[in-house]
Order: C-alpha cells, then sequence, then structure tokens
C-alpha cells in the first residue's frame, strides 16, 4: 500500500486507505459470494450460512496501536493494524470451514499472508475460529494496491460462543470472575461436542439420502 500513498502527512490519506480498505471488503466479500454460488450450482450445498463484514472504527485502531506499543500514524497502521477489513463467514459444519479455506487459498489473486487455526489449537480462553490475513489486489486508475483483509470461519455454534465471550470480556475490561471465566470454558467444550455431533448426524443423513436415491 506504501506505493499509492506518497505522503502520509497528506491530509487525505486517511480517507486514501479507508477508501482501499472498503474497496478489499467489497472485493473479498464478492469473491466469497460467487464461491458460495458456484458450490450451490455444483453441489447444491452452501458451506456459507452467512456472511459479515465490518470496517474497524477509528478508536478501535488508535486502541489497537497504543496496546501495542505502536505510535498513532496512517503508516503504523497500514503495518501493524491486520484487522482494518474484517470479513466473518460463518458454516454449519466444521468441514466446512476448511473446504472454504482450501477454497480460498486457491484462488490466484488473493495472497494468503497467514492462518492461524485456533480450531486445532484453541485459545486459553476457550476461542476457537480459524482465521485467514490475505491481501487482494485494488486496481485504481494507475496503480494496483495490494490491501490486507482478516477472514475469519467459524460455525453457528463458535460464533455464538465468541460473541458471548466478546460481550463479557468487554463488560469486566478483560478480567471476568473466575467462575464465569471457567464456565466459559466448559461452554467452548459443549460447543466442540455439539459441532463434532452435527458433523456426524449430518454424514449419517447425507450417506442415507444417498442410499435412498441410488435404490
Ligand atoms: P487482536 O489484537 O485481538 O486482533 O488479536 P491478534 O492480532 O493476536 O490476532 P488474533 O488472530 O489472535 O485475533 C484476531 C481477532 O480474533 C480478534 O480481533 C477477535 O475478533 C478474534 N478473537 C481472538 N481471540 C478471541 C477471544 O479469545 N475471544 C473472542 N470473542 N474473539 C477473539
Ligand atoms: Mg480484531
Amino acid at each position: 500500500m506504501q506505493a499509492a500513498l506518497k505522503n502520509y502527512d497528506d491530509v487525505d490519506s486517511w480517507k486514501t486507505v479507508m477508501f482501499l480498505y472498503n474497496a478489499a471488503l467489497k472485493e473479498v466479500g464478492t469473491k466469497l459470494d460467487i464461491l458460495n454460488d458456484e458450490f450451490q450450482h455444483v453441489h447444491s450445498y452452501n458451506p456459507i450460512e452467512h456472511i459479515k463484514t465490518r470496517i474497524k472504527t477509528p478508536e478501535s485502531i488508535v486502541k489497537k496501536l497504543k496496546r501495542n506499543g505502536h505510535e498513532t500514524s496512517i503508516e503504523n497502521m497500514v503495518r501493524y493494524v491486520n484487522d482494518i477489513a474484517g470479513v466473518r463467514l460463518i458454516c454449519s459444519f466444521t468441514s466446512d470451514i476448511y473446504r472454504l479455506a482450501e477454497m480460498i487459498g486457491k484462488q490466484s489473486d488473493l495472497k494468503v499472508l497467514s492462518i492461524k487455526d485456533y480450531i486445532k489449537n484453541p485459545k486459553e480462553s476457550g476461542y476457537k475460529s480459524y482465521h485467514m490475513l490475505v491481501s487482494v489486489p485494488i486496481f485504481l486508475s494507475d496503480s494496483v494496491v495490494d490491501t490486507k483483509v482478516e477472514i475469519q470461519i467459524r460455525t453457528i455454534a463458535m460464533d455464538f460462543w465468541a460473541s458471548l465471550e466478546h460481550k463479557i470480556y468487554y463488560k469486566f475490561e478483560g478480567k471476568a470472575p473466575d467462575y464465569i471465566s471457567q464456565e466459559l470454558r466448559e461452554c467452548a467444550d459443549m460447543v466442540s461436542a455439539l459441532d463434532d455431533k452435527m458433523l456426524s448426524l449430518n454424514e449419517a443423513i447425507t450417506a442415507l439420502a444417498g442410499e435412498r436415491y441410488t435404490t
């Protein structure tokens, strides 16, 4: 992105940067819609239950820079804040998550910058989700700017857990009473058990439906 922004002190820099993140969000959102439609067309099945997109607020960008010990500047925000443009994909089954991650990885115009698999390695809190940091080229009239987008992929159950945990975290400013953190961890185990059960049930249903069609 550096090339497009010749001077970060420029009054218009902020607007230009936000314009690029908005464009990146649109590009990635459309790409995912198309992948979902194609999957429906070929396999009569939608791996994506729904898509949420958001741009980080200026307050939240500044807070994150401060939290990580960086001065507030547009240059630092572009370099260090990876989730200014964020897409969340909610799926029914854990298998959908890996299927989507693979499809995203194969898109030749997306560059996968990093992957964090908090499903195989959940966070201490119990948080589970699959994170991909990608960059997408934004074609402007006289240049092409690679712009970062954070993609979070999770099941409906993981999303339910993460939204409650997020609410509690904010309510207690990161210091929730021990028994609440403990119960949340227990809920995270229940989420995993539910996801496993729903996946195996779905596989059993699909196998049965397949048998019916062939007989
Ligand atoms: P952040 O500074 O929180 O963005 O984390 P990070 O830069 O180390 O990246 P990470 O991949 O760990 O987390 C990115 C995003 O995942 C966060 O902004 C949240 O949206 C989500 N996330 C990560 N950990 C948790 C968690 O414990 N609980 C919830 N509810 N969300 C989380
Ligand atoms: Mg974040």
